[in-house]
């Protein structure tokens, strides 16, 4: 095979991993009793959308919580672009302004309008005396804006976000997290309790942000059905374990990585979930 030679005059300043997020034989738990997460392995790739689905109490919340410092490890590696997650880590907590998580309960300020909660997202980029007064330049002001257009709430920036409905709520929580000018996106259930429609809708706007950001996605759902029409890959968690790796190539699913369950079975498990 030809040797590649670097050209004298390409400046590289950094490496980027094809594998943004990677978990080797991750244990976590939250006492001495159990543990949450048993050995999960797990390999994402950049910009693609990945979707971790199980059920109630499986882990799902917890893997979350593991990638972006949240909660650490007790056994086992993860790498989010070459860091540990910690938040006591001061190049990861650096680098954690840049990964947007949207909680279960997407974590808005009811009283404050839209616009102020999308630009909560800008305040890790503010400087002291400007956080302090919670004073966001122009152009800052500017960008929020722009994104709350992009989300479809233009002319809702001065609406209190209790007064929106559920899925305007979603689309602030996700306004919220583009305006980290994010390069990774955590999402916890943000679609589970929305109508066919709203949630397609919703998850539209996600993939949308991904082809102009080259966004990776690590989203958790309820419903596979709603998973395996936006995800690259699937994952299944069981009792913390990961069970299962699916996508789909056309119109077949493909098995990625196989465990104690076979395709066949796992759509019947999450058909009946689904339908719930
Ligand atoms: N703060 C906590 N303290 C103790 N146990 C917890 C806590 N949060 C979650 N767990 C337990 O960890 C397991 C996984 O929970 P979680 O990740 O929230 O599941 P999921 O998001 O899939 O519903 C469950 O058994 C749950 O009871
Ligand atoms: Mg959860």
């Amino acid at each position: 095979m030809e040797k590649k030679s670097l050209n004298d005059s390409q400046n590289f300043s950094f490496i980027l991993t094809k594998k943004i997020i990677q978990m080797n034989d991750v244990w976590t738990s939250y006492d001495s009793k159990s543990y949450a997460l048993e050995g999960v392995n797990l390999s994402i790739d950049r910009g693609t959308n990945y979707a971790i689905v199980g059920q109630s109490g499986s882990g799902k919340s917890t893997l979350l919580k593991l990638l972006n410092g949240m909660m650490v490890s007790s056994k086992g590696t993860i790498k989010v672009d070459y860091l540990t997650p910690n938040t006591n880590d001061k190049k990861f907590k650096k680098m954690m302004h840049t990964i947007g998580y949207i909680p279960q309960n997407l974590g808005l300020i009811k009283n404050s309008t839209v616009l102020q909660n999308v630009l909560i997202g800008a305040l890790p980029r503010l400087n002291k005396i400007q956080s302090l007064f919670n004073k966001f330049p122009e152009d800052e002001i500017n960008e929020a804006k722009k994104i709350i257009s992009q989300v479809g709430l233009k002319g809702k920036e001065n609406r209190k976000a209790y007064m929106l409905s559920g899925g305007e709520k979603r689309r602030v929580a996700i306004a919220r997290a583009l305006m980290q000018k994010p390069h990774i996106l955590l999402a916890d259930e943000i679609v589970s309790e929305l109508d066919h429609v709203t949630s397609r809708e919703i998850m539209d706007l996600v993939a949308d942000a991904q082809k102009r950001m080259n966004l990776t996605a690590v989203m958790v759902h309820h419903d596979m059905q709603l998973a395996l029409e936006y995800a690259n890959r699937v994952a299944v968690i069981k009792e913390g374990n990961k069970i299962l790796e699916i996508g789909v190539e056309g119109d077949t699913i493909v098995d990625f990585q196989t465990g104690d369950m076979t395709t066949d079975e796992i759509m019947e498990m999450y058909s009946s979930e689904s339908k719930k």
